[in-house]
């Protein structure tokens, strides 16, 4: 680009005080009005951030040197940067901010970086485990919208990992998923499977992450948990997960994910339910309803939520697009 072309007043002599309306305003020149907001919000805090911590080279030096550790760890199979965001609780607020729930939805949970985009497709009564060390469970659900109706035909990922603590692509020798499946509700809401009773493990903490988190004192174990996540087309999109009861970290998750509306318990299968299913008698029992709420009301929910919010802050917004952008007209 001609610099004589730019649209904005000559950049020389910088400091302190003055290097972030200028850095704002050569960043402002983008049609695209939320990418400007998000830049303006992100360099306006960045540079605070320095200000007020009076950032030394050598702290800055590090940080961006632990930025590099992140990305030369990461791989298709190991997302060291959704590690950082989970043990920082951005995973936690994004799903908060862009997912709110109403009262009588199911919460969401955190993501992790465990999800697979291939998992066996199953069919009611299957298992997706196949450890033989685990603790066999039945597991027996419903998926409804909030008055109670079922909601059929709803895509389920479901993942847990190994009665060691690990996932199935943890293992370098990985020859077929395992500890995962993609299940869809019946005409009654239903889904129900055959699964492990599951354990709680630590996050990755050979790598960039496992470093801040022994130098910040933290443990980076994770409660026992299963994943869920939900896709319907009209219905909000649902990640989240179910914890064991009275769990050594139920209190403690080192990506904070726990809720106390998806704390669950466990029972045992009855006679009954053990001919019904084909489980043994006496076997864990998991039972879950799950609620979903639809994209219309998400969508309205959340404008709500991010208009009174901007208005808590004193700016004036617009939306585009569900997103905020300074109202200037
Ligand atoms: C998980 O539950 O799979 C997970 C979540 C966050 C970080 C690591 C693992
Ligand atoms: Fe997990």
């Amino acid at each position: 680009m001609d610099p004589s072309e730019l649209n904005i007043p000559p950049m020389k002599d910088l400091t302190i005080d003055n290097i972030t309306e200028n850095t704002i305003l050569i960043n402002s020149q983008s049609p695209d009005q939320r990418l400007t907001y998000v830049m303006e919000r992100l360099v306006t805090h960045l540079h605070d951030f320095a200000r007020e911590t009076r950032l030394s080279t050598s702290e800055w030096m590090a940080a961006l040197n632990f930025l590099v550790k992140v990305g030369q760890i990461s791989s298709d199979v190991r997302h060291e940067f959704i590690l950082l965001s989970d043990i920082l609780g951005l995973s936690l607020l994004v799903d908060a901010i862009d997912h709110p729930k109403p009262a009588s939805s199911t919460e969401g949970s955190v993501l992790g970086p465990f999800h697979t985009h291939n998992p066996p497709s199953i069919s009611n009564g299957s298992s997706m485990s196949s450890d033989p060390a685990g603790e066999p469970c039945l597991v027996i659900c419903t998926v409804s919208d909030q008055a109670g109706t079922p909601i059929a035909d709803v895509k389920i990922d479901i993942w847990e990992t190994d009665s060691s603590g690990h996932y199935d692509v943890q293992y370098a020798d990985l020859q077929s998923p395992d500890g995962r499946c993609v299940m869809t509700s019946d005409e009654n809401g239903m889904f129900y499977f055959k699964a492990i009773v599951p354990v709680p493990y630590p996050i990755p903490h050979d790598g960039p992450v496992g470093q801040l988190l022994k130098l910040l004192k933290r443990h980076p174990w994770r409660p026992a948990h299963m994943h869920f996540m939900f896709e319907k087309e009209g219905w909000d999109h649902l990640i989240t997960a179910l914890y064991i009861r009275n769990d050594p970290y139920e209190t403690s998750d080192a990506v904070f994910g726990v809720k106390q509306s998806l704390v669950v318990d466990f029972t045992t299968v009855d006679a009954a339910r053990a001919k019904k299913y084909g489980v043994k008698e006496g076997t864990k029992l998991l039972k879950h309803d799950f609620v979903l709420v639809g994209k219309e009301e998400t969508m309205k929910l959340r404008d709500e939520n991010a208009l009174k919010a901007m208005e808590k802050l004193g700016r004036r917004v617009k939306l585009i697009d569900h997103l905020p952008v300074p109202d200037l007209d």
